[in-house]
C-alpha cells in the first residue's frame, strides 16, 4: 500500500525536475521551492532550437492518419501552459473532427481567398492564387483555439491599459501547441484567410469569444526545409541584424559584438549548422 492510500489524500507527484516540496502558507499549498536555474541539458536545448528552426506551417503535406489522442493532448497541455496577461488564461480549443463542419469553414476560406485575390497588384494575382494556403479538409484534426475576452472580469493585471493583450496571450498557446506538434512529429497549419464571423457561425462559438487560429493538425510526409512563400519567391526572410536598434528606435551606433554574433548565427541558421554548432559550444 503506497502512503496516499493510507491516508485516502490525492499524492501530488514530484516531477523529477524539481527539488524540495511544498509548504502551507495562511491555508494556501505553496511551493517552497525554484527550479534550479541551470540550462537545459544539451541535448534538451538543441531539441528545443531544432523544434523552432524546422517548425514549418504545414498545408500539402498532410497524412490522412489519425492523430493519437495521447499527442493531441500533449500538445493541448503545451498550448494551455502558455503564458497569459494577468494569468487570464483566456483561451479554449474547439476540436473539429467533423467533415461537414470542416466542409463549412473551407468553404468560407474559398470564398474569402478568392476575394483576397482581387487586393493583390494584378502582376501577383495569378502567384498568389496559385499558392496553396490551407489543408482543412486534408488534415485529420483542425482545431480552432479562441479567447474569451470576458473570461477574467473587466478588470484583468496587466490588460488595464491595453485591451488586446487577451488576444496576445491566446497566440502564445497558439505558438506552444505549434511547437509540441513539431515535437511530436506533426504539422500545423494556421488558416486566416477567412470572415471571422462566418467561422464563428461554422463553430457555434457564442458572442465574446473570438476565434484567434484555425489550425489544421495531422500527420506529414516531410517538413519544408524554408518557409514555402521565400521558397517560391514571394517573400525573403528579412537579416536579423538589420531589425536591431538600440537603446532608441534611431539610437546612434548599433552595438557591434552582438549585431556580429546575430548575423553570425542567422548564417548558420542558413547553411543548416546551427544546431550542431550550438552542441559543440556548449561541450566546450
Ligand atoms: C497569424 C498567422 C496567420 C497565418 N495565416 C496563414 C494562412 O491563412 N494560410 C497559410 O497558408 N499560412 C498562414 N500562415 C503561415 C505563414 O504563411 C507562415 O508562418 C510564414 O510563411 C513562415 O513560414 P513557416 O511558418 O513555415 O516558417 C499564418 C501565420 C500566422 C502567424
Amino acid at each position: 500500500m503506497n502512503p496516499s492510500q493510507k491516508t485516502g489524500q490525492m499524492e501530488m507527484a514530484q516531477p523529477a525536475w524539481t527539488v524540495g516540496g511544498a509548504c502551507h502558507h495562511r491555508g494556501m499549498m505553496m511551493d517552497s521551492t525554484f527550479l534550479p536555474a541551470a540550462p537545459l541539458a544539451e541535448a534538451e536545448r538543441e531539441g528545443l532550437y531544432r523544434a523552432i528552426l524546422t517548425r514549418r506551417d504545414t498545408r500539402g503535406e498532410f497524412l490522412p492518419d489519425d492523430v493519437p489522442d495521447e499527442i493531441v493532448s500533449r500538445i493541448l497541455v503545451a498550448a494551455h501552459h502558455a503564458p497569459s496577461v494577468g494569468f487570464m488564461q483566456p483561451w479554449s480549443f474547439v476540436i473539429v473532427r467533423n467533415p461537414e463542419v470542416r466542409r463549412r469553414v473551407h468553404d468560407a476560406f474559398v470564398t474569402a481567398h478568392a476575394e483576397a485575390a482581387l487586393m493583390f497588384p494584378e502582376d501577383k494575382r495569378d502567384f498568389y492564387s496559385a499558392l496553396k494556403l490551407e489543408g482543412i479538409m486534408e488534415a485529420p484534426l483542425n482545431i480552432c483555439v479562441t479567447c474569451d475576452r470576458n473570461r477574467a472580469g473587466p478588470v484583468v493585471i496587466g490588460r488595464t491599459h491595453i485591451r488586446t493583450m487577451d488576444m496576445f496571450s491566446s497566440v502564445c498557446a497558439v505558438q506552444n501547441l505549434w511547437l509540441a506538434a513539431r515535437a511530436e512529429g506533426l504539422g500545423v497549419g494556421w488558416v486566416s484567410i477567412f470572415d471571422n464571423a462566418t467561422v464563428q457561425a461554422a463553430l457555434n462559438i457564442p458572442k465574446g469569444i473570438v476565434p484567434i487560429a484555425y489550425l489544421c493538425v495531422g500527420k506529414v510526409k516531410g517538413y519544408h526545409r524554408r518557409p514555402e512563400l521565400e521558397a517560391a519567391g514571394w517573400r525573403p526572410r528579412l537579416p536579423l541584424d538589420e531589425l536591431l536598434h538600440f537603446d532608441q528606435w534611431d539610437g546612434p551606433e548599433p552595438e557591434e559584438a552582438l549585431t556580429r554574433l546575430v548575423r553570425e548565427d542567422q548564417r548558420s541558421v542558413n547553411q543548416g549548422t546551427f544546431v550542431g554548432a550550438l552542441a559543440q559550444s556548449l561541450r566546450q
